[in-house]
Formats: structure tokens, C-alpha cells, sequence
């Protein structure tokens, strides 16, 4: 019986999944690294500094201090992004989303791999529907590990198999899955084959036909 709900963040509930793309391209530009639209569907989910390390690659010359610099700039360039977010940026649909998984009594969680995420949800006037917010500092591993998810049943108090996970990045249904989780994949199919169900927007959410 499903008890309870994690909600990725970016890209399933507001569109910052562009904006960290745009965020990350500046970046790349600036060091001449190819990088593109294909290349970006790797990242997303990933955490910053994974992120960061996915593009540099092998290069030499990037030790930690010039990575945290690095990833600070990108994150600068984030938040100029994100600056004027509002409850308007919010994906049609997804306060929706929220409130049929509140009148159902589920236990609601937000696992995003974002260290804005706590901002992004005060800005878009969301956060009174999760019932826990779970920080990313706080775990040992980032997606495709299950720890977010995990730590999301955890504190709802519910088994994982009682959960359900929505995302719209490959990491993240892998993650959703290794937490003995199903998984309601955002996106198109063939970027996420594994997902149990697909939808292809947020406004799509249909409760009933994950709780069977
Ligand atoms: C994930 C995004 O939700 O958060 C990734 O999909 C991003 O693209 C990651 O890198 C970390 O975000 P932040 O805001 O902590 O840099
Ligand atoms: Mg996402």
C-alpha cells in the first residue's frame, strides 16, 4: 500500500533543470569544454562537485581548491538564474501533485541532490506540503546511490516499499530503484526506460494509478 512520496526537485517541479544547464554551459564555455544538451543529461540529478567532475573529465590541473572555485562560480551563475523565482515558476500542475499526495495522507518528501532546494521551495510558496526535507549534506552518497531516497522513508516513517519516487533524471530512478522504491518517471521514455510509469510532464501526476 503506498504510504508516502519523494519528489525530485529540479526538472519535475519547476524548470531550474535549464537553468543548471545554462549555469554549467557558461562554465564549460569558459574553459573551452565541449558541452552540450546530450552531454548535460548525464548531470542532472548529480551533485555539484560530481557534476563538476563529469566535465572537466580527465583534464590535469584542477586540484580541490581550483574545483571549489570553480563550482562556486557555478553556483553564482545559479542563483542569478533562480533569482527572481517565484510561485509562477512552479511546473503547472505540481502544487497539484502535492495536494492529491496530502489528501491521500501520504507522507511527502523532497529529495533533491540541491543544496538551493530548501530556497527554491520557500520561494515557489511550497514548502508547508513536504512533510521532511531531506539535506543532501547529509549523506554519504549522492544519486544513483539510494541514500536521499532512503533517508526519505526514514524520516516519513514509512518501509521504502510503501514509497513512491518521482524524478526526471537517470540517476535518480536508478536511485529511486536500489531503495526498493517504484518510480514515476517525469520525462520522455527513452531517457528513462527503467521508470515504472512515465508521464511527461508533472501535470500528468495521477495518484490513482500508482496506488493499485
Ligand atoms: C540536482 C540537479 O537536483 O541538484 C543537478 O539535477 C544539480 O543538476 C544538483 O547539480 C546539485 O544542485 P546544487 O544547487 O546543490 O548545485
Ligand atoms: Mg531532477
Amino acid at each position: 500500500m503506498l504510504k508516502g512520496v519523494a519528489f525530485d526537485l529540479d526538472g519535475v517541479l519547476t524548470d531550474t533543470a535549464r537553468a543548471h544547464y545554462r549555469a554549467w554551459k557558461k562554465l564549460a564555455d569558459m574553459l573551452a569544454i565541449p558541452f552540450d544538451e546530450e552531454a548535460n543529461e548525464a548531470l542532472k540529478g548529480v551533485d555539484r562537485m560530481g557534476s563538476l567532475a563529469l566535465i572537466l573529465g580527465d583534464r590535469p590541473g584542477h586540484d580541490e581548491a581550483e574545483r571549489i572555485r570553480l563550482a562556486t562560480l557555478k553556483n553564482d551563475w545559479y542563483l542569478e538564474e533562480i533569482a527572481h523565482f517565484g510561485p509562477e515558476d512552479l511546473f503547472p500542475g505540481a502544487r497539484e501533485a502535492l495536494e492529491q499526495c496530502r489528501a491521500a495522507g501520504l507522507g511527502i518528501a523532497l529529495a533533491s541532490a540541491s543544496r538551493n532546494a530548501p530556497l527554491l521551495i520557500a520561494r515557489m510558496q511550497v514548502a508547508e506540503l513536504f512533510d521532511t526535507i531531506i539535506d543532501p549534506a547529509s549523506l554519504a552518497a549522492g544519486k544513483p546511490a539510494p541514500d536521499i531516497f532512503l533517508a526519505a522513508a526514514e524520516a516519513l516513517g514509512r518501509a521504502p516499499a510503501e514509497m513512491l519516487g518521482v524524478e526526471d533524471a537517470p540517476a535518480g530512478v536508478q536511485a529511486i530503484h536500489a531503495a526498493g522504491m517504484k518510480a514515476v518517471g517525469v520525462g520522455d521514455r527513452a531517457a528513462l526506460p527503467d521508470a515504472d510509469w512515465i508521464i511527461p510532464a508533472i501535470a500528468d501526476f495521477d495518484l490513482a494509478a500508482y496506488s493499485a
